[in-house]
């Protein structure tokens, strides 16, 4: 969609934080909410929230406020999360599995097919029914069952080449956990997470309140 490419990484970041309290209120049979009371559960300003919206054409009506059903289906779409992935993870370690455990991916729309690993005392085990196959196997796999997001929770040193496997295989979205930066194709997308950042922005934020 040409709109959204035009949008900045700024808003796109703040959008599922909406869409996670939206799914809320939605819990809750709320159906309606002006942008002040989303402001006041989200932390973001009634005018940020308004501008963010704006970028994709609204949603809210004046004296009414926002659809909460309708804005969260729309925000939905704008992340692309009306489809079901398929998805491998490789790395199948202490990290690797605490993600397979976690059923919440799954019920977002991402299927996690197979977990892959080069350790043989892993191979041939399951977490929650999802096998645990061998690394040199991944491409085929991949290809066979047109994958389309490839998850890495190696240790670093091993995450270019599984990356490298990945694009080869056509993988279009890598979401990255090992501490380093890939070298990827264009028109492959990738998401880094690290969990280290948001601890120390815990540890800024403890600091400011603690040490005066
Ligand atoms: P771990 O040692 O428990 O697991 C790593 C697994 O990767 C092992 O099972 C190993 O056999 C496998 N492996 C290594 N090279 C491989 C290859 N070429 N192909 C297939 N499998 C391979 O390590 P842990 O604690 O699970 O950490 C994994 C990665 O996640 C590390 O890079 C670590 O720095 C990172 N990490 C990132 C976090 C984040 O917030 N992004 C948080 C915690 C860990």
């Amino acid at each position: 969609m040409e709109r959204e490419n035009k949008v900045s990484m700024a808003v796109i970041r703040r959008l599922p934080k909406y869409y996670r309290y939206l799914g809320e209120l939605l819990d809750k049979d709320i159906t309606r909410i002006s942008s002040h009371e989303l402001s006041n559960i989200t932390g973001f300003t009634a005018s940020q929230i308004r501008q963010d919206l704006n970028n994709f054409g609204g949603f809210g009506q004046q004296g009414y406020g926002y659809n909460v059903e309708e804005l969260h289906k729309q925000l939905g779409k704008i992340l692309g999360l009306e489809k079901i992935y398929k998805a491998v993870l490789v790395g199948a370690g202490n990290l690797g599995q605490a993600v397979a455990n976690y059923k919440g991916f799954e019920d977002a729309g991402f299927k996690l097919l197979a977990l892959f690993d080069k350790n043989p005392k892993l191979i041939g085990l399951k977490i929650r029914d999802i096998e645990i196959l061998d690394v040199d196997n991944v491409e085929e796999f991949i290809s066979k069952n047109e994958v389309e997001i490839g998850i890495i929770t190696t240790p670093k040193e091993h995450a270019q080449s599984v990356a490298d496997k990945f694009v080869k295989s056509n993988i279009k979205g890598i979401w990255n956990f090992a501490p380093t930066d890939l070298k990827v194709p264009e028109d492959i997308v990738v998401e880094n997470v690290h969990l280290n950042e948001s601890l120390f922005i815990l540890s800024y934020m403890y600091k400011e309140k603690n040490e005066k």
